[in-house]
């Protein structure tokens, strides 16, 4: 058995999660459960980012103390992921107390080993990204962020640098002997890019009390806390054990996959292995960096006021629609932007027609001719269905592997639509009154199995639904869950119809 261990950010508790933070842990889900279904071992790691001034000016703004208001902030989050049905192992927030005792180990090594050192910092802050900028940087921008294009403010002060500089040279060679460290390529070609035109600045890794008191005290100064980057950063190894459960963290470390959005690659792709690097710890197999959701051009986001709200949307339309139209609609590496009309046209014409009709047409034929009892083949695999079913035999793995959702869920759609035609060319119901009865359960078991294999390939993207899939069919759905059950089997159905799977959706 392999061990698999994937991270998704740590979510920033100031705002409320839109569809753009469940895309992260709703492509991550998806990931482990495949992983899962595989038969691998898998630890997931998701949680809350706490500390920052930002966090702290809110609750202020709310009239509320900081604990009151993270608690649940945190909670909100928790719910959400149980709402979008994800199975996340363990949730870290950065101000659980363990990880807090991380972050201090870590600081005390880097300071022994002289990768931390006291200096005067004069630059520019960002409350919003929680970044750090210089003169040159905001130049560009005539004095706003380069990110979020908001005020930055102006810092002179004595601070704490951590020396990335030192690991620049390091960080260009792994990045050349690992190609597959950063996914997609665009990406990796945008992080070696950087690194070999830019010289790396060392990294302030404070802030001072007197302006910001909210974060984990710096160890050996009262008057600091950690910059929240540095130790929000730091929650992929104390979530994975680090310094107080050393098995737990040599069985998962190194991560085999970090999701995260493309807007933090510099963080993860840059700072983290640098730090890691520092820690003499390996770096991640694979940091992966999705695309955005936007709403026309506009990047999604709470500060543009263009948010589509997930309770709402679940409300609406199901969780699995949502799931599979995030995953359906544009690779996973990509931008897509968002629209009723499209989450619509996948609702209505994958789901209710191609998927929820095939499984209701063929149940109701084994209802009506066979009371529900189906008996395996007498006669092969129909041919039509042989060459989907070896291509996706061949394919499903290694596209799932590749992370390549959208195109592993069109490639199972391909044998969906195949079925679909099938029926309409083998006409059952010129069987039925010809009274060619074998051929006829032939026939519909080829259906129910076709669709049974659909549904072990489908599941880790549409738990809910596959597992009504599973029970309509009369199969008990824990036994089901093993890549080994695509195989085509030979066991009777008994089937049970329910209401039909998706609704269809009014365009207007
Ligand atoms: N707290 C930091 C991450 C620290 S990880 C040690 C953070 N938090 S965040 O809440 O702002 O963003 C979390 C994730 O949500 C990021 O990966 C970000 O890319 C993702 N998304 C936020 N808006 C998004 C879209 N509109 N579309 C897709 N993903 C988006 O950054």
């Amino acid at each position: 058995m392999s061990k698999f261990y994937l991270t998704t950010p740590l979510y920033y508790v100031n705002a409320s999660p839109h569809i753009g933070h469940c895309y992260t842990n709703i492509g991550a889900d998806t990931l482990a459960r495949f992983k899962r279904l595989k038969g691998d071992e898998v630890f997931f790691l998701t949680g809350t980012d706490e500390y920052g001034e930002k966090i702290y000016k809110i609750a202020h703004q709310n009239k509320e103390s900081i604990k009151f208001f993270v608690d649940r902030a945190s909670e909100k989050f928790k719910n959400l992921w149980k709402i979008l049905n994800i199975s996340y192992d363990f949730f870290i927030r950065t101000t659980d107390e363990f990880h807090q005792q991380v972050v201090k180990k870590v600081v005390s090594i880097l300071f022994e080993k002289q990768d931390i050192y006291k200096a005067k910092y004069e630059g520019f802050y960002c409350i919003f990204c929680e970044a750090f900028w210089s003169k040159a940087q905001i130049k560009e921008t005539e004095g706003s962020c380069p990110d979020c294009k908001r005020k930055v403010e102006e810092i002179k002060e004595e601070n704490y640098f951590f020396k990335v500089s030192r690991y620049q040279d390091w960080l260009k060679r792994h990045l050349k002997n690992n190609p597959g460290f950063v996914k997609p390529k665009i990406r990796y070609n945008e992080v070696l890019g950087f690194l070999e035109n830019n010289t790396l600045n060392d990294l302030c890794i404070c802030r001072p009390k007197k302006r910001v008191s909210w974060g984990i005290d710096f160890p050996f100064d009262s008057d600091y806390v950690i910059y929240v980057w540095f130790d929000a950063l730091l929650n992929y190894i104390s979530g994975a054990g680090l310094f107080y459960c050393e098995e737990k963290f040599k069985k998962w470390w190194p991560a085999d996959i970090q999701f995260i959005g493309k807007d933090i690659l510099r963080q993860h792709a840059v700072i983290w292995p640098i730090m890691l690097r520092a820690l003499d710890l390996e770096p991640p197999r694979v940091i992966f960096a999705h695309g955005w959701w936007k709403v026309g051009e506009e990047k999604m986001s709470k500060s543009k006021g263009n948010i589509v709200d997930p309770y709402n949307l679940i409300k609406e339309f199901s969780l699995d629609t949502i799931r599979y139209f995030l995953l359906r609609e544009i690779p996973f590496g990509l931008d897509g932007s968002f629209s009723y009309s499209a989450l619509i046209n996948r609702a209505n014409s994958d789901l209710a027609n191609d998927l929820g009709n095939l499984l209701y047409r063929s149940l109701n034929m084994a209802e009506k001719y066979f009371l529900g009892k189906v008996n395996p083949l007498k006669k092969d695999i129909p041919e039509e269905f042989l060459p989907l079913i070896e291509e996706l035999k061949e394919s499903y793995v290694k596209n799932m592997d590749n992370i390549e959702f959208h195109t592993c869920l069109e490639r199972i759609w391909r044998f969906i639509n195949v079925m679909n035609k099938f029926v309409e060319e083998k006409k059952p119901w010129v069987m039925w009154k010809e009274k060619r009865i074998d051929e006829l359960e032939w026939f519909i078991y080829s259906l129910l199995e076709g669709i049974r294999i659909v549904g072990v390939y489908l599941y880790p993207f549409i738990p809910n639904a596959v597992s009504s899939i599973f029970t309509q069919l009369g199969v008990k759905v824990n036994e089901q869950l093993s890549i080994k059950k695509s195989e085509w089997q030979r066991e009777a159905f008994y089937v049970k119809k329910e209401k039909p799977l998706f609704p269809r959706f009014n365009v207007s």
